[in-house]
């Protein structure tokens, strides 16, 4: 995600902005600049690129006088990372400056009102819209200017502002994106996060949703969004800054986690409008489907099981056969795609070099293909046809979570908005569906609450070698459940369809063998029920995973894992949940290396 900085103070701004940047540059980002007021004008220097290359073009900021500013990291959503797109954005008319961290759900239609009423617009970005607002709205009075500008934003947004006519004012308005303000001495700061901060001061406001605040160099105003003042409490932070860049986690992995209801709401709100998917300019008619005799999905590692997952939805769904494919496997098996398949390509960094190569075999043979991609202007975002951007902002542990559950969020909506351009779904299935997609953050929330007793529970089921076990869409989260469990404890976990044990793999069950059977598919259920029934009789330790309020399988398991009800074609985004924090607890009590485990990388950018 972004970052934001912004300093008022009597010494040098763009020096302080700078190493505030740098402080943010663990969050990830592709563009960064900074913005300071001096002699009555706004003097902007961004780059697209790391903070190193903005430290040199400003000479460490010598080369931008002023004592107030505004700074920002840009993790592009809307728009490619280019100096254009890269923040701080200024208004036509010279007077305010912004940056933004979060996304403005409705900046196309302010967009096209702005661009009527006659301003002008540099950049692609959705921040863009704000900075021109307050300029619409300034009529001498520039609180006034900000709140007529937020009333007008919808979505999550913590901007920073300057104005020229207020020469020693900063800004801070917050709306569901974190913001933080420092409390210094003859200075005051603001940030995105603490680790901005920490090396200035530890006294800090945390602004609330729907809060702003005018900064001075000696004091610190806090307003609700009715203009209000508020007598905000002053914090003192206790964290070292490793501690604040993963938010008081103990690991990036845990952070991940825990922002997947955020991210997920990230990936799927922008995209509903009214009950309504709308897929940000993609559009496909109903008789180019019809052309479609078959969906390929190719990827790699969890983003190919979040294809296996996505395969379900979309077959049910849309009523398309769906083939799923290993991209390692693809590029070299001379693939049956043509102009009549669809091809989808998920991947979270869009760098993946098998993934790459498979997509290039596909378009060779004429097929449309569509990304579905967490950073903007990957290579893969660049090939594809179109691109579902995931929104879940930087990733930075290398086992991927919310990467994985922005990416069923984006196959969940393309399955739903498919379904109903081939008419395939009456309108009351579509409308309860689009409802049921929205409760999705809140259920992972609900699912993460529910599971507080995981730690006990995974030391209980991480002994040796494990199974996960399902059917149908429980047996694609059982695929993902082991590979985290694998890449984050090192322990030897397998995944088996649960209708397969009797093949084979039952004869490795043995006394006490942990098995972890997922139960989400409530037309399966008995028959996994019955699977469990099979392998306790031959010793095993059943850990279940199922809905809440399923009887049943308490009598069953030995240990059961509840998650809230949901459709079965998206129980998956919840039900991985405690997969994966399964995984890191057993991998914590191992005393791994959770966020950097040994021999993997992030990207796995060659063959
Ligand atoms: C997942 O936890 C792993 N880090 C790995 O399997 C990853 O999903 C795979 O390498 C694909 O990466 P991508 O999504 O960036 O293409």
């Amino acid at each position: 995600m972004c970052g934001i900085v912004g300093f008022t103070g009597t010494r040098a701004a763009a020096p302080v902005l700078l190493h505030g940047l740098e402080r943010l540059e663990y969050r990830g980002y592709d563009s960064a600049g900074i913005a300071v007021l001096h002699d009555g004008k706004i003097q902007v220097e961004k780059v697209s690129g790391r903070i190193a290359k903005l430290c040199e073009k400003t000479k460490d900021g010598s080369n931008v006088p002023g004592s107030v500013g505004i700074g920002h990291t840009r993790w592009a959503t809307h728009g490619a990372p280019t100096d254009q797109n890269a923040h701080p954005h200024v208004s036509n008319d010279g007077r305010f400056a912004v940056v933004h961290n979060g996304i403005i759900e409705n900046y196309l239609e302010l967009r096209k009102e702005l661009i009527r009423d006659g301003y002008v617009f540099q950049s692609e970005t959705d921040t863009e819209t704000i900075v021109h607002l307050l300029e619409l709205y300034y009529d001498g009075d520039v609180k006034a200017a900000v709140m007529k500008t937020a009333a007008r934003l919808e979505g999550s947004y913590a901007l920073g502002i300057v104005c020229t006519d207020e020469p020693d004012a900063l800004f801070a308005v917050r709306e569901a994106s974190p913001l933080i303000l420092g409390i210094g001495v003859g200075e005051n700061y603001f940030a995105s996060d603490v680790t901005a901060l920490v090396s200035h001061t530890k006294n800090v406001i945390y602004l609330e949703d729907g809060e702003f605040a005018r900064l001075m160099p000696d004091s610190v105003t806090v307003y609700d969004c009715t203009g209000r003042e508020l007598q905000k409490k002053v914090s003192r932070v206790t964290w070292s800054v490793e501690a604040a860049e993963k938010g008081g986690y103990e690991h990036f992995m845990l952070k991940e986690i825990m922002e997947q209801p955020a991210a997920v709401k990230a990936a799927l709100a922008p995209r509903i409008h009214d009950g309504r998917i709308k897929l940000d300019g993609f559009e496909i008619t109903s008789e180019e489907l019809k052309d479609v005799n078959k969906i390929v999905i190719t990827a790699c590692g969890s983003a190919y099981y979040a294809g296996c997952s996505g395969r379900y939805a979309i077959e049910r769904l849309c009523r398309i056969p769906v083939q799923v494919e290993l991209a390692s496997e693809l590029r070299y098996a001379d693939p049956m795609v043509d102009d009549h398949t669809l091809v989808l390509v998920i991947s979270q960094s869009g760098e993946t070099a098998d993934t790459i190569a498979a997509l290039k075999e596909c378009r060779a043979r004429g097929a449309k293909v569509i990304g579905v991609v967490n950073v903007v202007g990957s290579t893969i975002a660049k090939l594809a046809d179109h691109t579902l951007y995931t929104f879940a902002g930087p990733e930075i542990a290398v086992a991927t979570t919310k990467g994985y559950t922005t990416q069923l969020a984006v196959l969940y909506l393309f399955a739903l908005y498919i379904s109903d351009k081939l008419g395939r779904i009456d309108a009351e299935s579509y409308a309860a569906l689009v409802k049921e997609l929205q409760h999705l953050p809140r259920k992972i929330q609900q699912t993460i609450d529910m599971n507080w007793q995981l730690p006990n529970v995974a030391s209980r089921y991480s002994s040796h070698s494990l199974f996960f076990i399902g059917r149908n869409t429980d047996y694609a989260v059982a695929l993902e459940g082991a590979l985290k469990m694998k890449e984050i404890s090192y322990l030897h976990a397998e995944s088996y369809a649960a209708g397969e044990l009797k093949h084979g793999t039952i004869a490795l069950i043995e006394e006490n063998q942990p098995v972890i059977a997922v139960c989400c598919n409530e037309a399966l259920m008995d028959k996994t029920l019955s699977n469990i029934v099979e392998v306790k009789a031959r010793g095993a330790k059943v850990l279940a995973l199922s809905f809440k309020g399923n009887k049943k399988i308490v009598s069953q398991a030995d240990d059961v894992i509840f998650i809230p009800r949901a459709e079965t074609v998206f129980s998956a985004a919840l039900a991985v949940v405690p997969l994966q924090l399964l995984a890191y607890y057993a991998a914590k009590e191992k005393g791994c290396d959770i966020d950097k485990p040994k021999n993997l990388a992030k990207s796995v950018t060659v063959e």
